[in-house]
């Protein structure tokens, strides 16, 4: 049996991974938390709120599976990571936040760190067994969101209730908006630049409108291998929480014969400005990806609560990422500092002059 402990029960990724656990009988739910919704009754031992590590510490897992939003899985992570604990990772702002820290703290725990993104399980599996030399680069694959093609004038007055309507994942509201401007892309890069000790200039972003492919590799002798699937989260989910034995799923394989389309091209940088803001951030390295997380996370909550336009999202970002220091991190706390502080920098952009 493996015990594992789901944080963020009650969301998008945390639903499907219950499914994905109560068809495997050697996958044993022990804890399980959520933000503020109740969990009564869903796991033997659960948490509403509070502190994750305490539930941590108390179930004694075998495996994590973060599936919280946002900057508040970040001490999960890094408790799993330092323990030993296996992780199977959804929340990858805290692998943006802490690339770092979370690696040396693998490095210290030596457990295994399972990415649930469906991008980075395609890389991870295209890359298994693959010596470093023989790989030039990475292929991220991106929807583009509901607002693919069309241009900054037609972006102006989008409601949340427009940018929320994604064509091809059904995920909880923050992730989508981050769909809708490219930042979740932004967050997906530097979170393959940790988990696969690729540099940025090796991590390209194609937008495939269709979401069929997840991921390609691109190897030295011209050949590109690339994971194919519909897009369903319990795919990647099972991956890691069965992995090594890559468990069966009720999830059909590709009907090639029904015609499919695998369309690419290049993103619209202008347009969508946050993929780059994210890869400088990233290439600047210390604390702005931290930086530029927080002003994201707190600049997509003011747009749902209708305070702050779409496009304001990407002013918001770059004016905090302009204002921070990015001084690196040496431990959690100056993280929290790092993130607090890009909150009220961000805070303030938004106030009215
Ligand atoms: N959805 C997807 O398809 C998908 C795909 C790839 C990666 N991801 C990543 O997976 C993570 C979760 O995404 P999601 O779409 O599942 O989000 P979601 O539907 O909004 O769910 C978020 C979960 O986090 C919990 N939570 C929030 N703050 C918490 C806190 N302080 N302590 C404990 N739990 C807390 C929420 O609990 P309450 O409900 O009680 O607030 C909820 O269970 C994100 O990092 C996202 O980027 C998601």
């Amino acid at each position: 049996m493996k015990r594992i402990v789901l944080l963020g029960a009650t969301g998008s990724i945390g639903r499907q991974a219950i499914e994905v656990i109560d068809g495997h009988p050697e996958l044993e739910l022990v804890a399980a938390a959520s933000g503020s919704r109740s969990i009564d009754g869903v796991a033997p031992l659960t948490q509403v709120g509070g502190d994750l590590v305490e539930l941590l510490e108390r179930a004694e897992p075998d495996l994590v599976l973060n599936a919280v939003v946002g900057f508040a899985g970040l001490p999960a992570t890094l408790w799993a990571l330092e323990h030993g604990v296996d992780l199977a990772l959804a929340n990858k702002e805290s692998l943006v936040a802490a690339g770092e820290l979370a690696l040396a703290a693998q490095r210290r725990g030596g457990g295994l760190l399972l990415p649930v993104d469906s991008e980075h399980s395609a890389a991870f599996q295209c890359l298994d067994g693959r010596a470093s030399e023989t790989v030039d680069s990475l292929v991220l694959t991106a929807s583009g969101g509901p607002f693919r093609g069309r241009t900054r004038e037609e972006l102006h007055d989008v409601t949340p209730d427009e940018a929320l309507a994604h064509p091809t994942w059904n995920m909880g509201p923050k992730i989508t908006i981050d769909s809708a401007t490219l930042a979740n892309k932004g967050l997906e890069l530097i979170e393959a630049h940790f988990l696969f000790g690729l540099s940025y200039e090796r991590i390209e972003v194609v937008v495939h409108p269709t979401s069929v492919v997840h991921a390609f590799v691109r190897l030295r002798d011209g050949a590109a291998l690339a994971h194919l699937g519909y897009p369903d989260m319990r795919v990647p989910i099972s991956y890691a929480l069965t992995y090594p034995e890559r468990a069966a799923t009720p999830i059909p394989s590709l009907d090639l014969a029904s015609g499919l389309s695998l369309e690419f091209h290049a993103p619209d940088l202008e347009t969508f400005p946050l993929l780059a803001l994210a890869r400088g951030a990233g290439e600047q390295g210390g604390t702005f990806p931290c930086v530029f997380n927080a002003a994201n996370e707190l600049a997509v909550a003011a747009f749902l609560e209708g305070r702050l336009p779409f496009l304001g999202i990407a002013e918001v970002v770059e004016e905090t990422l302009a204002a921070s220091d990015g001084a690196s991190a040496r431990d959690l706390d100056d993280l929290v500092e790092a993130d607090a502080s890009a909150r009220e920098l961000a805070e303030r952009t938004l106030a009215p002059a």
